[in-house]
Parts: structure tokens; sequence; C-alpha cells
């Protein structure tokens, strides 16, 4: 049988269709061929939010060759490597202390997340609390896409798949936090939050506080809701009740962690917002990690988690095949430690939120903005077809990915993402490399500015505004 030509053989997206191929990349900039035009942009988004050290960095060659040669692969379950454990060393340092007493490295953030529930299950099994299965998490959500963590996750995607994933009374749905929308007109901020923890500690009743495992947010919420900070109490009185019914709780930081988003040079995102003493027990990161140079990813363990391990079995049950990869962990490790050196964690918290102050400036008057979001090197822009009642475009006109594409035409990469308004909405999200100048800040803001006006137009003229 002979196979007729395809136009590809990537079994993701559309499947017979050529998307744009990278080439090259240096530091902000990533050069692309698509249908035999080469074209350069400014990576806006780094992929989905995860370069950091910018792309061709000279130093990460010398890293990958010198990583190359002085590692060698061995199944971490009974041999395990020395990088492994330095990159597990580096991370609870530069965490506040007590926040982290050891790591598990794997290779994406969903099987950090699939893990994750595991480690919670197997610690209330420790500990005897054999009925605590369920795992509360948020509506408008993502976590990644195995089966575990699409089943914490709450999106348009988790809808297709939902008769195969954990169920539904397993992985209860708490209020999503979205001030934007759901705060009310008359309502403070601290009343909000306090309605939202009402909710939360309603659920956890209504569940019965025996069966409930753990509550899972995202530090700062990324692709499926865009970058909302969560309003100052929230996370703290998530901290509250879980302390209160003995529900584990866990930050996903796999988007918006590793120093996207850090205030003091540090690598958490709920520094932001939390003391240590109020910090997660357990806790995924992912992206930055590796800066997009390896494939790496991994789970923190409080303290408190681990001791119940220690004077439990004394074992953490589970292993994959790659996971803890010396390769991995010692390039990892390397990036990280030029970012230390290089304060590049600040300057992304800077240059980010100069980037949001500028965008704020710029969209203000746009007819199609209604909210430009974020903190630190993550920032999120909703499109709405009336600024006065908040309405969202219809789905099928698809105005965030028509925004991506205009950027994408005009030398800018952005990512779109529908569904953030419980189903239908539209925003797309920024999150440059670490690296990035005021320079390149000003030429992210022009253009994306310019691609919305030039959405606008075409919306006008196709009679949609
Ligand atoms: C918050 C969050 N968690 C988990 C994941 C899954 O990570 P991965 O795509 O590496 O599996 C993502 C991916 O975007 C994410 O944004």
């Amino acid at each position: 049988m002979t196979i007729e030509a395809q136009k590809s053989y990537i079994f993701q997206g559309k499947i017979d269709e050529q998307v744009p191929n990278v080439l090259k990349g240096e530091g902000v900039k990533i050069t692309v061929e698509h249908n035999g035009v080469t074209q350069e942009l400014i990576d806006g988004v780094t992929g989905a939010a995860v370069g950091a050290l910018g792309w061709g960095d000279p130093d990460v060659l010398d890293m990958i060759t010198e990583a190359a040669k002085v590692t060698s692969y061995s199944y971490p379950a009974y041999i395990g490597n020395k990088y492994s454990e330095a990159l597990a060393k580096f991370y609870i340092d530069h965490s506040p202390e007590g926040a982290f007493a050891s790591a598990l490295w794997c290779g994406s953030g969903s099987e950090s997340n699939e893990n994750a529930l595991k480690i919670i299950r197997q610690y209330h099994l420790e500990k005897n609390n054999v009925k605590k299965i369920k795992f509360i998490s948020r509506k408008t959500s993502y976590h990644g896409f195995t089966i575990g963590s699409m089943s914490i996750s709450s999106n348009p995607r988790t809808a297709t798949f939902k008769d195969i994933l954990l169920p539904s009374e397993q992985c209860p749905k708490m209020e999503v936090c979205y001030p934007y929308r759901n705060q009310k007109k008359n309502e403070t901020t601290e009343e909000y939050v306090a309605r939202l923890m009402t909710n939360l500690e309603e659920l956890i009743l209504k569940e019965d506080p025996e069966t409930v495992a753990a509550v899972i947010v995202e530090t700062l919420p990324g692709s499926s809701l865009g970058t909302s900070p969560p309003p100052p109490g929230y996370l703290p009185g998530i901290r509250k009740l879980c302390n209160k019914y003995d529900v584990i709780m866990m930050l996903d930081e796999v988007m918006c962690g590793t120093g996207r988003v850090t205030p003091n040079g540090g690598l958490n995102c709920w520094e932001n917002f939390l003391t240590v003493e109020e910090g997660p027990d357990i806790q995924t990161v992912g992206k930055t990690l590796g800066s997009g140079y390896v494939t790496i990813a991994g789970i923190l363990i409080s303290p408190k988690m681990r001791n119940v391990f220690l004077e439990g079995s004394g074992r953490s049950m589970g292993a994959h095949t790659y996971s803890g990869h010396g390769f991995n962990c010692l390039v990892a490790l390397k990036i990280q430690e030029k970012i230390q050196a290089q304060g590049l964690t600040k300057n992304i918290f800077k240059m980010g939120n100069l980037m949001g102050e500028k965008l704020k400036k710029t969209l203000e008057d746009s007819p199609v903005v209604g909210d430009v979001r974020g903190l630190g090197g993550f920032w999120s822009i909703e499109f709405v077809k009336n600024k006065d009642t908040k309405e969202s475009f219809p789905l099928a006109l698809d105005v965030t990915h028509r925004v991506q594409d205009q950027c994408f035409d005009n030398g800018l990469t952005v990512m779109g993402n529908q569904g953030c308004n419980d189903g239908t909405g539209d925003h797309v999200s920024i999150a440059p490399h670490f690296i990035v100048t005021e320079e390149d800040i000003d030429s992210i803001v022009t253009i994306l500015t310019k691609s919305v006006g030039e959405i606008v137009e075409q919306l006008k003229a196709e009679g949609e505004l």
C-alpha cells in the first residue's frame, strides 16, 4: 500500500496542516518558516510561558555539553543521581526557609500534577485517613492533559473527555476567582473574597470534610482564565480552610512559577500572596524550570507532608522511567543558577509589570478590550463585544485566535485561548523571556496594540461591532 503524500506527519492540532516550523531562536526572537517563507518574530509568549533565559543562549550550549559528558541514565527507583538531588536542594534553598523539604522531578506539568494527586492520596493513607479521596479544584482551570490532571481541570477541552475522567463526584469544582466578572458592583474585595471562602467552606462541608483530600488551585491562573491575580486574602483564606478541615493545599505553579512572577528574585509565585507559614503543602512546577532547553517539571513537598511519610512507611510509591533524569536536572540546575546570578527573575517582574501598565494605557480606548490583567512576567487581555455589559463575542467568531494570528503576521507571538467566561470568552496571554529589555517591551506593546486595532477594523467591517 502506498502512502499518499501528506502535508504533515505530526498527529497534533490540525492533523494534515503544516504549522510554522521553528528554525532558530536568538534572545527574545524566534525565526520560523512557513510555506517557504521565513519570518522573525518577538517571542512574546515563549511557547506556552516556557522561555526564561532567551533562545540560543551560548552558555546553555556549554551546560548541555558538560551535562552530556557527566551524566548517565539510571533507573531512579534504585540508582539515583546527584544532579536531581542538587536541583531539589537548589529549589528548596531558593524558596522561603521551611517551605519545602523534598522534590520529585518529572517530564511535564501534567505528569507532575498526576503524581501530586497520588502523593496526596498516599499522605492521607499514611495518616490512616482512608476516606479522603476527593480533590476540590476550581471552575475554569487547567492542570494538564493526562487523565488525573484533566479530572481536576475545568475548561472546554475537559468536556470532550468527561466520560473517561475520574468520576465528577470525586473532583468537585469550587467557584472561580474572577473579580473582573464576578465581583459585584457594590461588593468590596474583602466581601468578594469572603463570599468565595463561604462557597468553598460550604462545598467542603457538603462533600464531607472526612472525604476531602485536597484543594488545588493555580496560584496565578494561566491558559484557562487568563492571569487573574488572586485578590488579597483569597489564598490565605484557602489555607485557613485547609487547616481547619485537615485538607492538603496544593498550588499548581507549572505556568506561573519558577521565577516568572516573583516579587523578590525568588522562585515561587505564591510569595506575592502568602507568608511561608501559609505556604502550600505541595506544589507543582515546570515550564521555565528548563527554560525550553530540557523537558523538566516537578513536585515540591513541604516538611509537613514529608514528615508524615517519614513517620509512616518511609517510602513514596510510584516511579517513572525518566523521573529525576540526570541530564535534564543538571541542565535545569545550571540554567536556574544563571537566572539567579543575573537577577533575571527580578528583571522579568519589573519589565512584565511595566508591560502590563503600558498595555493598560495603549488598549484603554479599544472598544474590544474589557480587561488587561496579570502580574510580573505573565499578562492577559480579555476581549469583549461590549465593554459596559462585558458580553463576550460568539465563540465561532474566534476573536482571540484572530488577534493571535494578526500578531503573528505583525511579528509577535501571543497565546490565544477561549472559555474564560464560563465556556465563552476570549483572551490572549503574554509571557516573555526573563531577559526582556524595555525596548523589547515597547515592541511587544506596539505590535499587540496595532494588531488589536486591525482586528477591530475587521470586526467593524463585518458588522460585528
Ligand atoms: C497551570 C498548568 N498546570 C499544568 C500544565 C500542564 O503542563 P504540561 O503541558 O507540561 O503537561 C499546564 C500547561 O500549560 C499549566 O498551565
